[in-house]
């Protein structure tokens, strides 16, 4: 089975990509995961890669002078371990149109809302702010513009009374790294076309 070279970008925890490693462990996933690649050294997800035998590297966005040029070493990396997919897993960089171009329908990312509402940082508090009463997550193929682009899969949670952000969080997490593994492998297997600006399951 051919399967589809996929990099994973990382800033911290890597429960997403230790979802995406679990599926990927299975024979019959059809994607498979030949990078992880952290902007901070001490990301708990480096470790979780290594443990599974996967290449890590850490490009520290402090060491460039410019957005791109940080992206621009990152994609040499990408190119250079064979990887035709990516995908963000709480990566907390925004992207340069430049790398977002070269990977047009090749990115998707996570994101902890139904998007479009609540884009940014801190989606879970947003929620409980708005008084929402259900929330939960996104996965997305990437577009220039912050946390928008073809919508592949949501999954939604109650929101309960006396939920915190981390309550929350933690609810619409386990949700997430259903909906990733899940998107992955439509993808990776042939079952996601993009008609216009939106996402079709086949
Ligand atoms: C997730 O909530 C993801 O949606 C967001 O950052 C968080 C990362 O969690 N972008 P983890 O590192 O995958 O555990």
């Amino acid at each position: 089975m051919k399967k589809l070279k996929t990099a994973v970008l990382i800033s911290g925890g890597g429960t997403n990509l230790q979802a995406l490693i679990d599926s990927c462990a299975d024979s019959g996933y059809p994607a498979q995961i030949v990078l992880v690649i952290s902007n901070k050294a001490d990301a708990y997800g480096l470790t979780r890669a290594k443990n599974a035998g996967i290449e890590t590297c850490v490009i520290s966005h402090k060491d460039y002078s410019s957005r791109e040029e940080f992206d621009k070493a990152m994609n040499e990396k990408i190119i250079a371990s064979g990887a035709e997919f990516v995908c963000m897993a709480g990566f907390m960089r925004l992207l340069s149109e430049w790398f977002v171009d070269q990977w047009h329908n090749k990115l998707i990312n996570i994101h902890p809302s139904l998007l479009p509402s609540f884009k940014g940082v801190d989606a879970q508090k947003q929620a409980l702010e708005a008084g929402v009463k259900i929330a939960g997550c996104t996965v997305h193929f990437v577009r220039k513009e912050m946390d928008a682009g073809p919508i592949i899969m949501q999954a939604s949670v109650p929101v309960l009374s006396g939920d915190t952000p981390e309550s929350l969080g933690k609810r619409i997490l386990e949700k997430e790294h259903e909906c990733y593994t899940e998107s992955l492998r439509l993808i990776a297997s042939g079952q996601v076309r993009i008609v216009g600006e939106k996402a079709e399951i086949l």
